[in-house]
């Protein structure tokens, strides 16, 4: 039976999980009830982005962008409303109401078409080399053979052959696919007479797959040797997002999770072959340079995010290493330490190692070859021990730059060469870690550890990081009538409350808050609640609200942490606890007045004209309170 459209869209919600949602964006980790990252909509630099998932709400602290699932999913892949409503009802087999049933033109269903599309032309690519007794694709099955790849591999990895001929894939699809969604996979391209041709001729095909198996994209390698380029590869298109994908993931999933690690390496060949040979855990960009977002991908795949780089060990190899031990470091940048360091620098429990927040090891061969070649000429097993013993970034760095310390002989040359290793040292943030590696270095370039100390110490002082974290102003100490303040405030806060906006606020009229910040956020709640319907909404509100006041939206959280104490309270106990609140926040403030005029009381000079008048007014003034205060 099919629901209104408004039912689709309440069931949906009912079964999002925000935090499963934004992670496939945004690394997250978890500090209490909220879990953190690094905010997707503008630069950021500590973790800002906060999750919270009972309210199911995200909240940027340091830009201000705030949601619910949809929207961040509205605002990550730039979709309409209705466009991610119908996609996640088909994710979660829910019938879509016939009057929002799609009329043939909706960019999903051109996104459909485009997959099969490209599904169907790797089916008849890999078609034509299996089966078609052509030169072409006998001399493309010979290529194959000699790098070592047979119908098995073709088959798993469904490689196929693009003829030389103008048209070949163009006429076969024709029958099933307009033009315009040929041109849109980068399919066929307007030649110059006005028709279409082919765009993969004489090569050898590879396609691509999304991580949920859909055909997407093609990458084709040159067949003779002059051809150029050597890979030609597809375009981005309304289905394919290099910058996203990550070639080998569909195949390497299970066996990522399985060892809890994946290998990053250059080529689809590399990739192909590994996993050939049993190294299932491979995965490499479609001739793209690694991005921010191919880590968070990888992320969600690795509990442990534990990351093997597996480059050319060339020069432009080396750099690709630094470069993407880089960008994984930004990525988890704030989320905890980098594994650093080896078992045999201080030992590591599985406790401890959830201070860390990845791993990052260096797989570089001292035979020189990419992946590919490795594992088939020098073996798969063997290939698998340079895994198993693979240094740490920081080791690898650390020893490919001392490879070169004898061409630095006199004082000079070392203080040169020293000062190099410096900024990688001073990557490392544990004192001791840093000291074990800076003693390392000290040896192995048998100069004073104290003056690379010096040095290292200098230059850490001259770079000092800035931990002026949001998360910090969040947890400042508070008096007794604040922080009870705030527990009253929290009120409004709590999801399932048995009493309305208006009837919390009545209960608390007669309060006064004394703090700067919280009357501001005690005002702005008696604004909002005039209009909002229920909790998430309203603290949707405040955050938009206190944009301009960080001070203020600092206090949202532990609003929100104090109110998630109120679950599963009777109404009774509900009450209670208000009401104890209430006397608490009088009492302190009468405490305080009382204080107050105890204070002037004593300084008044007795031999001041005026003292006997004024210590009698003060008496019955502190009398009075005090008898206040012990009625309340
Ligand atoms: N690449 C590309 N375009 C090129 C060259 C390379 O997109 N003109 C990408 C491809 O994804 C390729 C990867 O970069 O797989 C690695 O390049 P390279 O080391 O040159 O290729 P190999 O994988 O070693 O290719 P082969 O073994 O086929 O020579
Ligand atoms: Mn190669």
């Amino acid at each position: 039976m099919s629901g209104t459209w408004d039912e689709l869209i309440q069931e949906i919600k009912s079964r999002l999980d925000i935090v499963e949602v934004v992670s496939e964006q945004v690394v997250l980790k978890k500090r209490g009830n909220t879990y953190w990252g690094l905010c997707p909509f503008h630069k950021d630099k500590n973790p800002s982005f906060a999750v919270t998932p009972h309210l199911g709400i995200y909240k940027c602290f340091s830009c201000g962008e705030a949601g619910d699932a949809i929207k961040f999913i509205m605002k990550t892949k730039n979709q309409e409303f209705k466009e991610v409503i119908v996609d996640l009802a088909e994710k979660f087999g829910l019938e879509i109401p016939k009057s929002h049933k799609a009329d043939g033109t909706s960019s999903r269903e051109v996104k459909e078409q485009m997959m099969k599309a490209t599904e169907l032309a790797a089916v008849f690519y890999n078609d034509l080399l299996l089966r078609d007794k052509t030169e072409n694709a006998k001399s493309a099955l010979d290529y194959l053979t000699k790098r070592g790849i047979g119908n098995d591999i073709i088959k798993k990895f469904h490689l196929g052959v693009a003829p030389k001929e103008y048209t070949v894939l163009y006429d076969e699809l024709r029958k099933d696919f307009s033009n315009d969604i040929l041109e849109k996979c980068g399919l066929i391209l307007k030649s110059e007479k006005g028709g279409y041709i082919d765009r993969f001729r004489n090569r050898v095909i590879i396609p691509i797959q999304n991580e949920n198996g859909d055909f997407v994209a093609f990458g084709a390698r040159a067949l003779e040797s002059g051809q150029n380029p050597k890979y030609l590869n597809s375009s981005d298109s309304l289905i394919y997002n290099k910058s996203k994908l990550l070639y080998g993931l569909y195949t390497a999933k299970d066996s990522i999770k399985e060892e809890d690690a994946v290998i990053l390496m250059e080529g689809y060949f590399d990739v192909i072959s590994s996993q050939a040979h049993g190294i299932g855990n491979c995965v490499a960009s479609c001739g793209t340079a690694l991005t921010h977002d191919h880590v968070r991908l990888l992320s969600r795949y690795t509990k442990s995010r534990r990351i093997y780089l597996s480059f050319d060990t060339d020069s432009a190899g080396q750099k690709a290493t630094s470069r993407g031990a880089s960008i994984i470091k930004e990525v988890f940048e704030g989320l905890g330490d980098i594994k650093q360091f080896d078992e045999s620098y201080l030992p590591t429990s599985d406790s401890q190692n959830d201070r860390f927040s990845c791993e990052i090891r260096v797989i570089a061969p001292p035979e020189g070859k990419d992946p590919d070649e490795f594992v088939r000429s020098v073996g798969a097993d063997a290939y698998k021990m340079y895994v198993k013993n693979a240094p740490l970034y920081i080791d690898f760095r650390l020893n490919s730059i001392l490879k070169q310390k004898d061409d630095y002989k006199t004082p000079q040359q070392k203080a040169q060469f020293v000062s190099t290793l410096i900024p990688v040292l001073a990557e490392i943030k544990n004192n001791i870690i840093r000291a074990e590696y800076t003693d390392m270095v000290a040896q192995a370039l048998k100069i004073d550890s104290s003056a690379i100390k010096s040095e290292l110490d200098g230059f850490l002082k001259s770079n000092l990081p800035k931990t002026d974290r949001i998360i910090k102003n969040v947890t400042k100490s508070n008096s007794v009538s604040q922080k009870a303040q705030k527990i009253l405030l929290s009120v409004f806060l709590v999801p399932d409350n048995y009493f309305t906006f208006q009837e919390l606020s009545e209960m608390m009229s007669d309060v006064t808050f004394d703090d700067e910040i919280l009357i501001i956020v005690k005002s702005t709640i008696d604004k909002l609640i005039c209009t909002v319907n229920n909790v998430k909404e309203l603290i949707g509100h405040l955050y938009t609200e206190f944009i301009e006041n960080p001070q203020a939206q600092a206090v949202l959280p532990e609003l929100i942490q104090h109110a998630q104490a109120y679950n599963g309270l009777s109404e009774e106990e509900f009450l209670n606890v208000i009401k104890e609140t209430i006397n608490k926040i009088n009492q302190c403030r009468h405490v305080e007045e009382v204080e107050h005029i105890r204070k002037i009381y004593k300084g008044i000079n007795d031999d001041d004209p005026q003292a006997l008048k004024i210590q009698i007014q003060l008496r019955d003034k502190i009398r009075n309170k005090v008898k206040q205060s012990e009625m309340n």
